[in-house]
């Protein structure tokens, strides 16, 4: 073998991680060792990890923590959340706890329709073709039977089937645009079968299909968020002044994209850490949440912040397409015991404590840049970090952490006091 290699896949794990050894982790000598120290010793458990992709030659972990205190409509949740950065889930607890006295969290569903879509290259006779998409719709929909027979004992299947003429955008380009319920489930798999036995019907010498596939863009499939209470009650000495600074902030993302773009970051930081904790799409949702930031044309911030008669409210309006049944959500353990946490909700009520968790990262981030600083918080919690690359043991650990409380963490600093501990 050499490190350009053919039926690769084929070979066993073992076989695999001596290959990578051998071509492209040669100077460690410890790397095979460590892909081995991320099996799980449970056998069955390992063979599903192994399972999910192919080439799996170890576990990747990621902390999975939970942010305990989050009312949403009056219900109690604790959030999973699936994510590495340091103050992420302090962050969702702490602002959980804020507005757990000041009636919580509000969340409604908008809308929940899915998009797929069939591009195709026609350059005959525009009326002929509407015509032959007349006369074909029924038969789109009937070749799907068999595939949404189930989804439609649920209460979803096919909503519509649209024919788009974008020949203004592209020379002979069209769609069929075609919008899908697909209740708990997020249907992927299901509309991009219904998709593909779709084009197969519609096609004919003069209608070259060139793919069909979801789109990830899911505006109308949409969940609003927010939390509201008086000015005052914002903050111990000066409500109106916090107020005021976490509407500029919100007001500043909505004009400077450089900053909406961090501002939004802050927000996926809540959102696909409960995605990924769900065993959801995070990819899916990420691509959809950035295209709808930018759906004026300007990237702008995903939440919104008011001032009005003394009310403050901050709220958050996203489209996510997200299931709670099929998928990964069926097949991680830890996924399933994810949304078992939540009280097995329905996707609805996913998309909702989703957006919450969203909405809550954004309130905490603003709150501190706009008071402290970010990394007053960002770095205390960071601290465990650079603790740990410097190898401190658990006693040393604790002499850092009381000899730095109450100041500001640095990597510099920190190392300092421990060489001065360890000497
Ligand atoms: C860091 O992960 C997220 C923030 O940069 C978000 C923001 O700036 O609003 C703190």
């Amino acid at each position: 073998m050499s490190k350009l290699v053919s039926g690769f896949s084929k070979l066993n794990k073992e076989e695999k991680i001596a290959w990578l050894s051998n071509y492209f982790l040669k100077d460690n000598v410890n790397a095979s060792d460590i892909l081995r120290l991320y099996w799980n010793s449970d056998k069955k458990l390992q063979q599903l990890h192994d399972d999910f992709i192919e080439n799996t030659v170890s576990n990747y972990y990621m902390p999975f923590g939970v942010a305990p205190n989050f009312i949403i409509n009056g219900k109690h949740y604790t959030i999973p959340m699936a994510i590495e950065e340091s103050s992420v889930v302090a962050a969702a607890s702490l602002v959980a706890k804020f507005w757990s006295d000041k009636g919580g969290f509000k969340a409604e569903v908008i809308n929940t329709v899915k998009v797929g879509q069939v591009h195709f290259m026609y350059d005959g006779d525009k009326r002929d073709l509407q015509e032959y998409f007349s006369t074909k719709k029924f038969n789109l929909i009937a070749v799907t039977n068999d595939i949404t027979e189930n989804m439609r004992k649920r209460g979803g299947g096919i909503l519509d089937i649209e024919l788009r003429d974008k020949t203004a955008d592209l020379e002979n380009y069209y769609q069929l645009h075609v919008t899908f319920e697909t209740q708990d489930s997020m249907g992927a798999n299901f509309i991009n079968s219904c998709l593909e036995a779709m084009a197969q019907e519609f096609k004919k010498d003069d209608i070259q299909i060139v793919m069909s596939i979801l789109s990830n863009y899911v505006p109308e499939c949409l969940v609003k968020a927010e939390v509201s209470c008086e000015v005052e009650k914002l903050h111990p000495t000066n409500g109106a002044l916090f107020a005021k600074k976490m509407k500029q902030a919100v007001d500043i993302a909505n004009v400077d994209p450089h900053r909406a773009v961090t501002h939004n970051k802050g927000v996926m930081n809540g959102i696909d850490a409960v995605v990924i904790a769900t065993g959801n799409d995070f990819r899916a949702v990420e691509a959809g949440v950035h295209a709808y930031a930018a759906r004026t044309g300007k990237y702008k911030s995903l939440t919104s912040c008011k001032i009005e008669n003394g009310i403050f409210t901050f709220s958050i309006e996203i489209p996510l397409a997200l299931g709670t049944v099929g998928g990964l959500t069926s097949t991680h353990p830890l996924s399933k015991l994810s949304l078992e946490m939540l009280g097995n909700p329905s996707a609805k009520e996913l998309m909702q404590i989703i957006a919450v968790a969203g909405l809550a990262q954004n309130f905490a981030a603003l709150r501190a840049l706009t008071t402290t600083g970010i990394q007053q918080g960002h770095m205390k919690m960071h601290l465990g970090n650079i603790l740990n690359q410097l190898e401190a043991t658990q006693e040393e650990k604790e002499a850092v952490t009381k000899e730095l409380s109450g100041k500001t963490v640095s990597y510099s600093g920190v190392a300092d006091v421990l060489k001065k501990i360890r000497a």
